[in-house]
């Protein structure tokens, strides 16, 4: 081995220059641009070239260039084998041209066509694991001399190192990528949408309570987003840090709701073989949110009320004292002033869980929000991330503002679900929504009706569910009914079913 010679063209000022490609990959269009503007000092080139090579076009691009013609290079891409460094990216082998007039593989249009006189060319592959990435290239010293075996040396392990650096910097760049997408995505999923004065109004008043401990009770109709108020207190809130502990109160028996929310001690009844931490001890110093609280038996109700008016519990089967710091949030769909009538809720629970009472207004209330809803649930559920969004055309919209949505948010979240999986991916038609077609027809039929009375009854509603669900298009609703058109119509002047439904 021929022992190492001290390079006179490298000096401390380049290996700071060198050093600085580390800081920099977090932008890879500057780091490129430095790590050939730092090749190119210490070659004292006249011109470089720092061309990337496409895995797909297999072609390379001039990505950074300097010198006079700099600009007008950027509009070349050159084929793999094409040229000198079409050449080197081709082989994953440097090369050294002393007089570009004699060698075979020059590829001279370019020079011709920018006016640009090459003399003397290096060229070294820049490689990662072996696999050709692009290639560096200089042109013509600025002596006048041409390249030597000296500068290849140099210039294969700076290759190397640029190499390195741009792959750091690609997948530093991937990994930011996913994760703005990814901080997108939850960012997606939590936020409340809507325009309505109602909800407006809602979510500023969630806003002002987020900051105190108050507890808070959030009413509304089933998949009004009562969860979704909930979880947009807590992050609002200075325990945010902390997660947030759910439980829901309607999924269990009173034993295990009891155990689930205070948790108990080993062997405290048969079954338990292990010590159980409870929600109510997990959520301290964070929030506790009590799901569908409206369905919790008289019982619980009282234990409950016990732990949150002295602020301590005992798990089940255990006699220590526990302490928590929590704040409530407790959501029902229930008509609770009805409930604590019929005895079914306890009055006290009521006032210690509603120091501030939040309503969620149904779907049906805030119709303006039904578009924007539409559409935010539409790219949610789009399969893949186009740069266009899904169009809803009129009808579409129309056919959705003229429903009730009983089922509210999460009824529509699930008929978008349903139509971008059945839809054509670029729109969404009024044939993809079947929520009115699913919608039953309420039984007219009494004691006491005919049967040509009842059956009539029955043909006129079912006459009218179909012409509301093609928004009175009759040709549409005759073919989803199997019957012909002109049949369609004279049964609806029979039963003097209005033309605008
Ligand atoms: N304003 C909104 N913007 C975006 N998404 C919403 C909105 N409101 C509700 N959703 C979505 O609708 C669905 C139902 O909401 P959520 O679970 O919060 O309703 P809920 O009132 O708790 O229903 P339930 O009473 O049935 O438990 C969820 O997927 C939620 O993300
Ligand atoms: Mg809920």
């Amino acid at each position: 081995m021929t022992p190492m010679k001290p390079h006179d063209n490298l000096s401390i000022d380049h290996l700071k220059n060198i050093s600085q490609w580390i800081s920099n990959i977090y932008d890879l269009n500057q780091l490129l641009e430095l790590v050939l503007e730092t090749g190119t000092r210490i070659m004292r080139a006249k011109a470089s070239s720092l061309l990337l090579l496409d895995q797909k076009t297999k072609q390379l691009y001039f990505k950074v260039t300097t010198g006079d013609k700099k600009d007008e290079m950027k509009n070349f891409a050159i084929k793999l084998g094409q040229g000198i460094a079409g050449h080197v990216a081709e082989t994953g082998q440097p090369l050294l041209i002393e007089d570009v007039a004699k060698d075979r593989r020059w590829y001279r249009s370019i020079s011709d066509q920018i006016g640009f006189k090459t003399r003397s060319i290096l060229c070294v592959p820049m490689k990662v694991h072996d696999k050709v990435i692009g290639a560096i290239e200089f042109i013509n010293k600025t002596d006048g001399e041409s390249f030597h075996q000296n500068d290849l040396e140099l210039l294969t392990v700076f290759a190397d190192l640029a190499a390195i650096a741009i792959l750091n910097a690609r997948k530093f760049q991937f990994v930011e990528r996913d994760n703005t997408g990814l901080k997108q995505t939850l960012d997606m999923n939590h936020s409340i949408i809507g325009k309505n004065k109602l909800i407006i109004k809602v979510i500023a008043d969630a806003r002002k309570v987020a900051d105190s401990t108050a507890s808070t009770l959030i009413l509304g109709e089933s998949g009004t987003g009562k969860e979704l108020l909930a979880r947009l207190i807590h992050a609002a809130s200075p325990r945010k840090e902390r997660h947030m502990v759910t439980l829901n109160c309607a999924a269990m028996t009173e034993s295990l709701l009891e155990s689930e929310l205070f948790g108990h001690e080993k062997s405290a009844f048969t079954g338990a073989s292990e010590q159980k931490i409870g929600k109510l001890e997990l959520a301290d110093e964070s929030t506790l949110f009590l799901d569908e609280i409206g369905e919790m038996s008289p019982g619980m109700q009282a234990k409950l009320l016990r732990a949150l008016q002295d602020g301590i519990f005992y798990r089940v089967g255990g006699n220590t004292p526990i302490s928590v710091d929590i704040r409530v949030i407790a959501a029902t769909n229930r008509d609770i002033a009805k409930e604590i009538i019929k005895g079914n809720f306890r009055e006290d629970l009521y006032y210690r869980l509603n120091v501030v009472e939040l309503r969620m207004p149904p779907l049906k209330d805030r119709k303006e929000d039904i578009p924007l809803l539409a559409r935010h649930f539409a790219s949610l559920f789009r399969r893949e991330k186009a740069d266009f969004p899904i169009e809803f055309p009129q009808d579409t919209i129309d056919k959705m503002m003229t429903y009730d949505w009983p089922g509210n948010i999460r009824e529509l979240r699930n008929a978008i679900e349903r139509a971008v999986v059945m839809g054509n991916g670029r729109q969404i038609l009024p044939e993809d929504l079947s929520m009115i077609s699913a919608e039953p027809i309420r039984q007219h039929i009494r004691i006491g009706m005919t049967l040509k009375e009842a059956l009539d009854d029955f043909k006129k509603r079912f006459i009218e569910i179909n012409l509301k669900n093609t928004m009175g298009n009759q040709s549409k609703a005759a073919e989803v009914m199997g019957i012909q058109r002109t049949y369609l119509s004279r049964l609806i002047s029979r039963y003097r079913i209005p033309k605008t439904l």
